[in-house]
Parts: C-alpha cells; structure tokens; sequence
C-alpha cells in the first residue's frame, strides 16, 4: 500500500492557505448557514468547491445537475464557474433553506443560470429522463439523501454524456463507513452503494479524501 497523509488541523490550514481565497461572498454565505447551527455541516467547505470549480473547467462544463442544494454554496461555486451560457438544473426538497441560496446567486448575478426544482428530487429526475429532447449533462453531483444514493447515481449516468463527470458527496461519512459500531440507516446505505459501484461497469472511478469523502465517476 502506498504512503498516504494524517490531515490534522494544522495540515488542513496549510491547504486552506495555498488554495486560492475564497470570495467574499461565498464567506458571507458560508457564515449566514453556519449561524443556523449544527445543521450548518451539510454544507461543502471552500476546498471542495474550489477542486469542482476546476473540474468543470477541466471538461469543459456548461450544463450541471445537483442533486442536494441546501442554502446553495456548492450551486454558487458552480454557477460562478460555469461560462455565461452555461445552465444549473438544482433539485431540493426545502424551500426555506434554497431562498437563502437564491439571495447570494442573485447577488452573484448567476441567478438567470440556476433553475431551481422544488419537490422530491427522485420524481424531477424520473421526469427529466422521461424527456425526449433534454440535452445531457456535462457534470452532475449528489448531495441529497444517502439511502437514495443509488438511485441518484443512476439516474445521474443516465443524464449525463460520455465522458462526462458524476461526483458523489459524503461516501466516507466522517469515517464511519470503517467504524464497525456504527450501524445506523445512513452509514449502511453509503457502505452498500461504495461496495456496488466498485462492479460498476459504466464508470472509471476515483474516491478521494477531500470533504467528507469524494466519490469521482467519469462516464465511459
Ligand atoms: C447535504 S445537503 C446539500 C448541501 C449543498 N450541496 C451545499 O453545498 O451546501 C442535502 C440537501 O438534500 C435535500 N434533500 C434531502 N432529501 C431530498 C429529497 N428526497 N429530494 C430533494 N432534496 C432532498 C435537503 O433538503 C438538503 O438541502
């Protein structure tokens, strides 16, 4: 096995320090989320949102799915990246903590890329797949529920183009996938789709420790 690093705290802050700052509104979102509490931890940090910045210019993004918008930082890193004809389909179930979201897109001046669906996000994904004339998606990223994390991830490959990227959040679930106590809904769940899309043949894949856990999927 090769060698591979223990981030500390210490650590973590020489990353944060050479990664480029993040913006200011950005911090004033993050900061707005972290005063509603605990509940603040669904959101990405700046490090992730930056590493999906520079995927999506890597392929080239112009079209994004996300699935899981919470107050809507990882939809403003995104909509920020994407060139000005470049289009955001966002699907969450809360209406409250999305139109904290729309402020800072609208104060971004993304807002006109972002098109926002209410609602259960399983029925707007089997509704997009049922549309004939949908164009796909360059990248889609799953942060939502963790039991309907497989069907997410299906319904991802199924919108999104050869070649094009699925990233999948929380898959190491703050170190619980290896914490044989642990044993609760959501661990199992994320354990099981980590086990399955190992033999997915539809994908080259990638976990990687940033965040919570990355899982990258490039469809073939
Ligand atoms: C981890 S948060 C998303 C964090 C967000 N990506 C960010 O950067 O801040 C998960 C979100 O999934 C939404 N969600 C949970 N179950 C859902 C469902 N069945 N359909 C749509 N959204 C759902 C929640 O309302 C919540 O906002």
């Amino acid at each position: 096995m090769g060698s591979s690093l223990q981030f500390d705290a210490k650590l973590l802050e020489y990353v944060t320090k050479h990664t480029p700052v993040e913006p200011e509104l950005f911090r004033r979102l993050r900061e707005e989320t972290e005063a509603l509490g605990p509940i603040s931890e669904m959101q990405i940090s700046w490090i992730q949102g930056n590493l999906m910045q520079l995927l999506a210019r890597l392929i080239g993004a112009t079209r994004y799915l996300e699935i899981g918008v919470f107050t809507g930082y990882s939809t403003l890193a995104m909509a920020t990246a994407l060139p000005d004809d470049g289009r955001i389909t966002a699907l969450d179930i809360d209406e409250n903590w999305t139109a904290m979201g729309k402020r800072y897109w609208r104060e971004a001046g993304v807002d006109g890329k972002i098109d926002l669906i209410l609602g259960d996000a399983c029925t707007a994904l089997e509704k997009m797949v049922n549309k004939a004339a949908l164009p796909p998606f360059d990248m889609a990223f799953i942060d939502a529920d963790k039991p309907n994390m497989p069907r997410y991830f299906d319904y991802a490959l199924r919108l999104v183009r050869p070649g094009g990227l699925v990233i999948v959040d929380n898959v190491l679930w703050s170190g619980a996938v290896i914490d044989p106590a642990a044993g609760d809904e959501n661990t199992a769940a994320i354990r099981a789709f980590n086990e399955a899309v190992m033999k997915d043949q539809r994908v080259y894949l990638s976990m990687i420790p940033v965040g919570d856990g990355l899982l990258l999927a490039c469809k073939k």
